[in-house]
């Protein structure tokens, strides 16, 4: 196999940051929750345009650990949303061979969203062409603290040895364990920032700030994007020979 880091390969693992929904129902007048359906029928669109591009991960940000603080019937709206989606989408994601799996806390949400996403996960456990992750009441740092309580019992109960503890350890504790390290963070709205957002993971991803709004962004621009990568030359700290 080609070594070269310039090789024209396409990102295996895609995450997207979807912002912009709340400007762009604003600048229409209309309330927030209307960009955010705006915003569901993009996630479907783009989870669709994966496998032909060979992204065979897709990872999404759809409420944050932070995301509490907007008012209640925007929280109320957006878990409502959550649901629908789930439930329209379950037989056409199972159909169309995309695994789906939600990493986040989940205490915080409730048990209606949990039972659903339960199923999901499991109606589309043996599916394996595109595999869709959802972060939903995700933050990295929150992410990161949960894994280290988890890897401190593990060593109180002597399943662990302190000086075992590296690089590769760690990242069994996260939510994201089974998956690879995204190669590409996309973020719309053109907010430069990364909102506490894979923070573990994305340790050496190649990112693209966009300025299209979410609900805006199309299949098309999703393509340029995910092709662009395969010009960047990624280095790892290496110098190239
Ligand atoms: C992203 O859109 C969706 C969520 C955070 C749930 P926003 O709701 O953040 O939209 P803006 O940034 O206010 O435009
Ligand atoms: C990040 O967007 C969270 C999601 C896209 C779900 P925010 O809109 O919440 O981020 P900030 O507040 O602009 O940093
Ligand atoms: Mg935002």
């Amino acid at each position: 196999m080609d070594a070269d880091s310039t090789s024209l390969k396409g990102p295996r693992h895609v995450a997207i940051i979807m912002d912009g929904n709340g400007r762009w129902a604003q600048s229409r007048g209309r309330p927030r929750l209307f960009g955010h359906h705006a915003g569901a029928k993009r996630v479907k669109e783009i989870v669709r345009a994966c496998k032909p591009l060979e992204v065979k991960y897709l990872t999404i940000f759809g409420f944050s650990t932070e995301n509490w603080k907007r008012t209640q019937s925007e929280v109320a709206g957006l878990m409502s949303l959550f649901r629908q989606y789930i439930r329209k989408e379950t037989r056409s994601l199972k159909k169309e061979g995309v695994r789906v799996r939600f990493i986040g806390d989940r205490v915080r949400l409730d048990e209606k969203l949990v039972a659903l996403m339960d199923e999901l996960e499991l109606l589309t456990a043996e599916n394996d062409d595109v595999h869709l992750t959802i972060a939903l009441n995700y933050g990295g740092r929150d992410e990161v603290a949960r894994a280290t309580r988890r890897l401190a019992f593990d060593i109180q109960a002597g399943n662990l040895l302190p000086q075992d503890v590296d690089e590769e350890t760690l990242p069994k504790y996260l939510d994201t364990y089974v998956l690879p390290d995204p190669d590409l963070v996309i973020r719309t709205s053109g907010e430069a920032r990364i909102s506490n957002f894979l923070l573990w993971q994305s340790a050496y991803a190649e990112y693209e700030f966009i300025d299209t709004l979410w609900p805006d962004f199309s299949e098309e621009e999703f393509r340029k994007v995910v092709s662009a990568f395969g010009m960047r030359k990624r280095r790892f700290g290496a110098v190239p020979a």
